[in-house]
């Protein structure tokens, strides 16, 4: 599907792995709205895309302010992408604790509030709006990007709630492209390995180089711009459906 002359919404845009994708789509001719809680960040990423972006200050799990995000879009130009990266870390807590009570159950709540319900309100607000286009030449009427991560395949010890959240997201993926498809919507997932975002950048320098060095290959954390141009092959691939593939340089995570 053609990006130029359509506009996306990127969930999470304001930071990380949504603004580069942000940053790809506008190099492509489109126009997006990033949706973000992060309002001061948001309002400086946005600055620094220019023109083609506009930020909206919105909750993933909240249906009223991603209804103001989508109408936002699609003032812009006909909305016929979403990427939707907004997530947050785990809670690492473990099943057990050594004294052996059981893990807290609100905090595992939490974690699969933002990024699983967040991800299916979206991709539902998302879908009903995109199903009212008209189809483009390769058929499309639009497509969607969900971000999963290698936990959903590896999850680590402390893990649960993150690992259930994410592979809660890789198991929609092909539900979503069938419920979809007579739609002519197409849905994909990315799930990304270890990425150099600030999610990340708060780790002292001494860790973020054992886990470059623990990636098989390339040797190095993975930059915001591979997830990037990942997405955009996902919008642009016509073939490309009800996947998610792995960004991780072959890595598969150790138990801790
Ligand atoms: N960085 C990694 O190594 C990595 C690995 C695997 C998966 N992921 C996933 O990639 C996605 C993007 O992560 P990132 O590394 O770019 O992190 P990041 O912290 O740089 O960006 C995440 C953005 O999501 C926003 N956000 C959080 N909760 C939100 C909500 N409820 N509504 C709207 N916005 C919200 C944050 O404000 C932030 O701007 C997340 O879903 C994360 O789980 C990241």
């Amino acid at each position: 599907m053609h990006i130029d002359g359509s506009s996306a919404l990127v969930t999470g845009g304001a930071s990380g792995l949504g603004l580069a994708t942000a940053r790809r789509i506008i190099a492509r001719g489109g126009h997006v709205i990033v949706a973000d809680i992060s309002e001061e960040v948001g309002a400086k990423a946005v600055a620094a895309l220019g023109d083609a972006a506009r930020f909206v200050h919105a909750d993933v799990t909240d249906e009223s302010s991603m209804a103001t995000a989508l109408d936002a879009a699609q003032r812009l130009r006909p909305l016929r992408t979403v990427v939707h990266c907004a997530g947050r870390g785990g809670d690492r807590t473990r099943i057990l604790a050594k004294d052996r009570s059981p893990g807290d159950l609100a905090t595992f709540a939490e974690v699969v509030q933002t990024n699983l319900i967040g991800a299916y309100n979206v991709l539902r607000l998302a879908a009903s709006r995109i199903a009212g286009n008209d189809t483009l030449n390769e058929g499309d009427r639009g497509t969607i990007v969900l971000t999963a991560s290698v936990a959903a395949f590896d999850g680590q010890i402390g893990q649960t709630s993150y690992t259930a959240s994410k592979a809660g997201v890789h198991g929609m993926t092909l539900v979503a492209a069938r419920d979809l498809a007579s739609w002519q919507i197409r849905v994909n997932t990315i799930a990304p390995g270890i990425m150099d975002t600030p999610m990340l950048g708060r780790l002292r320098t001494d860790i973020r180089d054992g886990l470059a060095s623990s990636v098989p290959h390339p040797k190095r954390l993975g930059a915001p711009d591979d997830f990037a141009r990942l997405a955009v092959e996902m919008i642009e691939n016509p073939y490309l459906n009800g996947q998610t593939v792995r960004l991780d340089g072959a890595i598969r995570m150790a138990p801790r």
